[in-house]
């Protein structure tokens, strides 16, 4: 995971073209992730071994959580849609790969301020570019659990 800044590769081009600089640095700082991988991905079907994150009474409906994986260094959104469903997806950051985390109403990047729609993962703001990878989650017994 790096946490190192990364230019926008729409900058880049502008500082080493004189001409149409300002053009390609509006479009950079625009705040629009609109994007052909910005599409959202189905969500997946359960399959494999389920691993237990969290108490499903520990995730009201309407929240949002970061969870590790116990024994590794993974980590997954989870965002309570309804009293049934749990949505999850990488907390990895489709920009430059650092930790996104629970914003207020949508997932948030701290590193370059990109949102995520906690509906569907798709990038809705600042640099990141595409939708964030979706797991298979349910809550069965009380538990979350998380198809990684
Ligand atoms: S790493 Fe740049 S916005 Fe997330």
């Amino acid at each position: 995971m790096s946490t190192t800044a990364q230019p926008c590769r729409r900058l880049v081009l502008g500082s080493t073209l004189a001409v149409g600089a300002a053009t390609t640095l509006a479009a950079c700082g625009d705040g629009s992730s609109a994007a052909p991988d910005n599409n959202p991905q189905a969500v997946p079907q359960p399959s494999g071994d389920p691993v237990t994150v969290a108490d499903a009474a520990d995730l009201p409906v309407g929240s949002m959580v970061n969870v590790a994986r116990e024994g590794t260094k993974d980590a997954y959104l989870l965002y309570r849609q309804d009293e049934k469903t749990v949505l999850a997806y990488t907390s990895v950051c489709t920009h430059a790969g650092c930790r996104v985390g629970p914003g207020e109403g949508d997932f948030h990047c701290p590193c370059h301020d990109s949102h995520f729609s906690a509906d569907d993962g798709t990038a809705t703001a600042g640099p990141a570019r595409g939708a964030l990878t979706r797991y298979a989650a349910e809550i069965s017994d009380g538990k979350i659990l998380l198809y990684p």
